[in-house]
């Protein structure tokens, strides 16, 4: 948009975001962000932009996953490594399934700010402000701790500047060589519980053999030892978006510079509200949550809000329901789409609409609602004659118990164990692997359904 300014959001109403009391101390902030370099470049937005523009056609398949609230406290090269890892073993199983490139977006290196259902937060007839993510006030349930502090997006920059800077170094360096990807997979499916998905291990065992028999090695296939890797945040803290905002001499158009892709949660999606308005004038493809109160009205208005242009791959729908509820809620949508003639890539989140409270106090996820709610999706899209253009999960690499279920029967006992999430439940290492391999078969049914239809 010609008079698009990166400003704007500031009078239009804000929901989500704290009230910094200390103005001088905010706007100091705001002044030094804007003099660092942006984290990303706008060839790399376009780039993505182009792939998840063939999710939306079926030539390619989103994977979008990390952290619910990446944490200071929990910051760690182990961390970033062992995520990267685990989405690239996921990524590896997604395109044997899907016969297709899979994009990868992590949560990662900017997904710090979060939206809260209370203002307030009540503990032994205590109330305090919520807790909003590390970029804004602190988890501890202290006065002090709950005080929005404008410093703390600093931290949040130099942290994210350091996690892309890592995982940069581990897409081209070597580390995500395609055999040493599936040999960690291989390490899965010889566990006792998981041979059912030692099959397709298999086969894709038997793929590179036969790869490397016909003379394609990491030798003589760059391809095979390098990934590109994307990072992507809910784009809730205004004031950090639009100090890192930069224009692109190359279009002459506007750059959110604190990662690839950004996302306007449930919360924060009114058609008039500040985020939508800031969305609306960077070139990063955006994401768009759907959730059980989105309307078909306000879908269309956010669709030509967002992306104008109708450009393929600038906005991808983010479905999250919660199990048995994509049969009510999605074909409205995906008729309000249709009616539009609006180019859009749909990707489910299932996680969101899955948070139940367990019977020992912990939020929790469990792992047979999260598959359900795929399975909802591609149901519904098969039905429509649409198109599931990938899954977006909150996810670590690290060995938790924040879900249950999954081929290591994580209990409601077990959650106390190694619950860290500085939020919402992430599925274990385990866990996302073995939900890759679901999803796969189900890339792959469908696969074969719309191929034997267009034979017919
Ligand atoms: C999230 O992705 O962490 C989140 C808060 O999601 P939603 O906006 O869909 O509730
Ligand atoms: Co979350």
């Amino acid at each position: 948009m010609s008079n698009w300014q990166k400003t704007n959001w500031r009078s239009k109403p804000r929901v989500q975001m704290p009230e910094y009391t200390d103005q001088d101390a905010l706007q100091s902030v705001e002044a030094q962000l804007s003099k660092y370099p942006p984290l990303v470049f706008a060839g790399e937005a376009r780039r993505l932009k182009s792939q998840l523009g063939a999710a939306g056609r079926g030539e390619a398949f989103l994977l979008q996953g990390g952290d619910c609230a990446e944490s200071f406290e929990q910051f760690s090269a182990d961390a970033i490594r062992d995520t990267f890892k685990v989405m690239l073993q996921m990524a590896m199983v997604l395109t044997y399934g899907a016969k297709v490139p899979v994009v990868k977006v992590g949560r990662m290196a900017g997904q710090f700010a979060k939206p809260r259902s209370a203002p307030t937060e009540t503990v032994n007839g205590v109330e305090l402000p919520s807790y909003r993510g590390d970029i804004i006030n602190e988890l501890a349930f202290t006065p002090g701790s709950r005080i929005p502090d404008p410093k703390k997006m600093l931290q949040a920059y130099t942290q994210a500047a350091a996690t892309l800077n890592l995982i940069r170094a581990f897409s081209t360096g070597g580390y995500a060589d395609v055999h040493q990807v599936h040999a960690w997979t291989l390490g899965f499916t010889e566990g006792e519980k998981a041979e059912s998905y030692r099959e397709m291990a298999n086969r894709i065992t038997d793929t590179l053999d036969f790869m490397k028999a016909a003379g394609v090695t990491t030798e003589t296939a760059h391809t095979l030892q390098s990934v590109e890797f994307y990072t992507s945040h809910e784009g809730l803290l205004l004031e950090y978006e639009e100090a890192l905002t930069r224009l692109d001499s190359t279009s002459g158009k506007w750059l959110a510079g604190s990662g690839h892709m950004i996302w306007i949660g449930d919360r924060t999606r009114q058609p008039d509200g500040a985020h939508v308005e800031f969305c609306s004038g960077v070139l990063n493809p955006i994401g768009l949550k759907c959730g059980p109160t989105t309307t078909a009205e306000d879908l269309k208005i956010l669709m030509q809000k967002l992306n104008p242009a109708n450009e393929e791959g600038k906005l991808t729908l983010i479905a999250r329901f919660g199990a048995g509820k994509a049969g009510e809620h999605l074909p409205r949508l995906v008729k309000a789409v249709k009616e539009e003639g609006a180019n859009v890539t749909w990707v489910c989140d299932p996680m969101h609409g899955n948070t139940i409270k367990s019977a020992t106090g912990y939020k929790t996820r469990p792992f047979e609602s999260v598959l359900r709610e795929v399975r909802d999706f591609f149901g519904v899209h098969q039905a429509e004659g649409t198109i599931p253009g990938g899954v977006h999960f909150e996810m670590t690499g690290q060995d938790v118990t924040e879900c249950t279920g999954g081929v290591r029967d994580v209990t409601e006992e077990d959650l106390s164990d190694r619950y860290h999430t500085a939020c919402d439940p992430r599925l274990n290492a385990s866990q996302s692997l073995e939900l890759a391999f679901l999803v796969a078969e189900e890339v792959s049914k469908l696969r074969t359904r719309n191929e034997s239809r267009a034979a017919i």
